[in-house]
């Protein structure tokens, strides 16, 4: 809302949350008491096809890029959602639990639904607020939703009420964006960084009053009073979320690897003087040394990050750790006591499931430490405290440049509780600080292997299978592997620990299987050597990731690809790298959307 032409902007806009979910979106524009909607199943491309958006001269829209919960993805149950009087039109970004009985009751009063969505319900709802008390919009929302349960992220605007829209926020995530009498609405700042580096996060439960010529009044849905907030000055910058001459996203992010691993020690480890300085981890340090167990709570490639952690931490620092999906712990009515921390870790600090995890964490009394990627992100507000991962803006849905910035910072927090405990000698911490510096020049050698890697994706990208092998820290990278290829070739593929074979996907091995092995010269090399014999005499073919020099798996295995020396602890930070780059060409070399693989979202803000 301002003086620019809103169409473009919007689109544009989209176009940067597209990450979010991309199976539908829409667009409404606004002048002169008249809304112009438009909306299509497809992505935001599909959308801008539409009409001749560049002559729009509208200066108020709003736009959505849609993951489809309720309803599939279609032109109806795409967003924005018009109220039956055709006056209030709304987006949301969240799920309303009870709409099936909200409906129902606008259903009684006589209320017309064209969608499947829970969205046009709440558009409805917050109708029926305002003709039943002749409320004002701000108010009716306000109304509204104190009967809704759910998660939500909205903007309404009401053809009555020119120069307004009215939004608020729980569960979900809002960016204002506060231009020179102009305000842009957003999940997060990237639609409007080149406008305005100036955002005020809303909180849970506020409602915000927008107009043109005034700065935005916010309001405590519970309390009804105004309150006060606070305009961050935002750093993030255009260049970290254009592709830079890149073909994807993704391949971006696995060759910014060498400088996120080394933003996000940077300050932090102080090789030379033996020290690790992390403010978050500082202050609370006795809450870790006092722990009786750390449970580390995320989803997706983060719970990878913290299966990793655990190998680490309990190595280390020898506190029992137990690493769990953020979306089962809720549900099983864990046992947790004042004396656990609870590490949540979470790339976009967004993620419902993780949230939910945490609340439940600080209910019970734990000590809750966010690792997250996005600065000012909700899980990075809601843990008492916490450590960035520094890795800068992820745009690709697979997450990879956030997996090693995140081993890294679990790194970095071992190492120093460690120390802090003398659970490891000083010159095992010294060994590891150092190496841990040489990390991001190793990673540059490691992604030389590219020209190798994309041979190896052209003999492979046929097969419907695969498996993913590894021991020790290096399990969770084969699961994280097979995650990838999963992710954006849509090939099968399992991770296992390398010993547990044996036990069963054994029985899938033959001529046309794949196996990727992580076969470095550290920890149980020899029983390793031993599960690559068990493949290959059931002709298996193998792709092993060795240490540079290797020559024992080089006589057993179809193709080798190696990494630098290092520790086993730190060794995930290279061999994740080949694995991440044979999902991306392999995919490339199929043709799929590399950085919008299809049914997924980058940011998953529904439980
Ligand atoms: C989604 C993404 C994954 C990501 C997971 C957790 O499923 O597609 O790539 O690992 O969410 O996201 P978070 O932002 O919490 O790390």
């Amino acid at each position: 809302m301002g003086h620019r032409k809103a169409a473009p902007l919007v689109l544009k806009g989209l176009q940067r949350l597209e990450y979010r979910g991309y199976d539908s979106a829409g667009m409404a524009l606004y002048q002169d008491q008249v809304v112009s909607l438009y909306k299509t199943q497809g992505k935001v491309a599909d959308l801008a096809a539409l009409a001749n958006f560049k002559d729009a001269n509208q200066s108020i829209g709003m736009g959505h890029t849609r993951w489809a919960t309720h309803g599939v993805p279609s032109d109806a149950n795409a967003h924005p959602h018009s109220s039956n009087s055709g006056e209030l039109t709304l987006i949301h970004n969240g799920i309303i639990e009870n709409y099936e009985a909200l409906k129902k009751l606008l259903v009684g009063k006589g209320y017309v639904f064209h969608s499947d969505t829970d969205t046009e319900v709440l558009v409805n709802l917050i109708e029926e607020v305002q003709k039943s008390h002749q409320y004002q919009l701000g108010k009716a929302v306000q109304v509204a939703l104190s009967q809704v349960v759910g998660a939500y992220a909205i903007v309404v605007f009401d053809t009555k009420k020119t120069d307004e829209l009215v939004v608020a926020k729980l569960g979900s995530p809002l960016a204002i964006g506060m231009g020179d009498q102009e305000y842009f609405i957003a999940s997060d700042a990237s639609p409007f960084i080149e406008y305005t580096n100036k955002a005020v996060y809303l909180e849970d439960h506020q409602l915000a009053i927008i107009k043109r010529d005034r700065a935005p009044k916010i309001l405590s849905i519970a309390t009804d009073t105004f309150t006060d907030y606070y305009i961050q000055e935002l750093e993030l910058s255009l260049d970290a979320i254009e592709k830079g001459g890149y073909k994807h996203f993704m391949l971006k992010e696995i060759y910014e690897q060498p400088r996120a691993i080394k933003d996000t020690y940077r300050g932090r480890l102080l090789a030379e003087d033996g020290l690790i300085k992390m403010a978050g981890l500082e202050e609370h340090l006795d809450k870790f040394l006092n722990a009786k167990r750390i449970i580390i709570v995320a989803c997706g490639t983060s719970w990878h990050a913290g299966l990793v952690a655990e190998y680490i931490l309990e190595d280390l620092v020898r506190i029992p750790v137990e690493v769990e999906y953020a979306s089962e712990f809720k549900y099983r009515n864990p046992i947790i006591s004042n004396q656990d921390v609870v590490i949540a870790i979470s790339q976009s600090g967004e993620t419902a499931d993780t949230l939910a995890a945490i609340k439940l964490a600080k209910e019970k009394g734990a000590f809750v430490f966010g690792v997250c990627n996005v600065v000012g992100s909700t899980i990075s507000r809601v843990s008492h405290a916490g450590a960035y991962t520094h890795a800068g803006p992820e745009i690709g849905v697979a997450s990879t440049k956030a997996f090693t910035s995140q081993i890294t910072v679990l790194s970095l927090i071992a190492l120093r509780i460690a120390k802090a405990k003398e659970s490891i000698s000083v010159a095992q911490y010294k060994e590891i600080l150092n190496e841990l510096e040489l990390i991001p020049q190793k990673v540059e050698i490691a992604l030389l292997a590219n020209q190798r890697i994309l041979e190896i994706a052209h003999t492979y990208k046929g097969n419907h299978n695969c498996l993913y092998l590894g021991r020790g820290v290096n399990f969770p990278v084969a699961l994280e592997g097979a995650l990838k290829l999963k992710e954006i070739s849509y090939i099968h593929a399992e991770g296992y620990p390398a010993a547990e074979m044996k036990h069963g996907p054994i029985a899938l091995i033959d001529e046309n299987m794949p196996v990727i092995v992580v076969a470095i010269n550290k920890g149980h090399y020899e029983k390793t050597v031993s599960n690559i014999q068990e493949i290959k005499s059931r002709k298996g073919k193998i792709i092993a990731i060795v240490t540079e020099g290797d020559t024992t798996v080089q006589e057993l295995a179809d193709h080798v690809i190696e990494v630098p020396e290092t520790l086993e602890c730190l060794s995930p930070l290279l061999t994740t790298i080949p694995l991440q780059l044979l999902s991306y060409h392999i995919a490339v070399l199929l043709n799929k959307n590399v950085d919008q693989p299809r049914n997924l979202a980058k940011s998953v803000t529904v439980e």
